[in-house]
């Protein structure tokens, strides 16, 4: 496995945790008295939800789904899939989707479609990072943590090949070899 990419800062830790913590506070105040159901989308947001989460000090549950939309690669595949969903009811429920970045679009499209037929009361959407120059299927951010172009991003539960999850701040890959 090529874990030797060069790669350059995009977003230090200290600045995505002040920008985590805005985005808190807002949800704070939108889903205070309500019946918040929190879904990361597995495994890209794992580290931004916990983040998110633990600066929401309202009762919510939280739950996990996983879609599969990207290969071993950069390139999407087009193809999204549900390989695992939530255990919980979502009918009824103010449902928030925590999800890592929106490229495309393709995949939140689909998981927006997927949790809207089951009836939530309402439902909205979360990223940390919005790629909104690169939309090919509209979708509405309603909770964007940074606007980004062009670029491969890693670090901070995003992947390259399953690898670089686990660096506190976001980088931006070479893959050029
Ligand atoms: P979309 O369906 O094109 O919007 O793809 C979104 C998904 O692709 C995200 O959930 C990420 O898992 C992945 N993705 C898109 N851009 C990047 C990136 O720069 N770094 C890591 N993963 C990315
Ligand atoms: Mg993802």
């Amino acid at each position: 496995m090529n874990c030797g990419h060069e790669k350059s800062v995009m977003f230090e830790a200290g600045v995505i945790q002040e920008r985590v913590a805005q985005m808190a506070e807002r949800i704070t105040a939108d889903y205070a008295g309500k019946d918040l159901l929190a879904v990361c989308v597995l495994k890209g947001a794992f580290m931004f939800f916990a983040d998110l989460l633990r600066r929401i000090p309202l009762e919510l549950e939280t739950d996990f789904v996983r879609i599969r939309s990207y290969g071993a690669g950069d390139a999407s595949s087009g193809r999204i899939e549900l390989t695992k969903d939530v255990e919980c009811a979502v009918t009824g429920r103010d449902v928030l989707i925590v999800e890592d970045i929106v490229d495309c679009g393709l995949s939140m499209d689909f998981l927006l479609r997927e949790f809207r037929a089951r009836g939530p009361k309402s439902l909205r959407l979360a990223a940390l990072i919005d790629k909104v120059e690169r939309r090919c299927v509209p979708v509405r951010v309603d909770y964007a943590g940074f606007v980004a172009d062009a670029g491969f991003l890693v670090g901070y539960g995003l992947d390259y090949a399953e690898q670089y999850r686990t660096l506190p701040a976001i980088f931006r890959l070479n893959l050029q070899p």
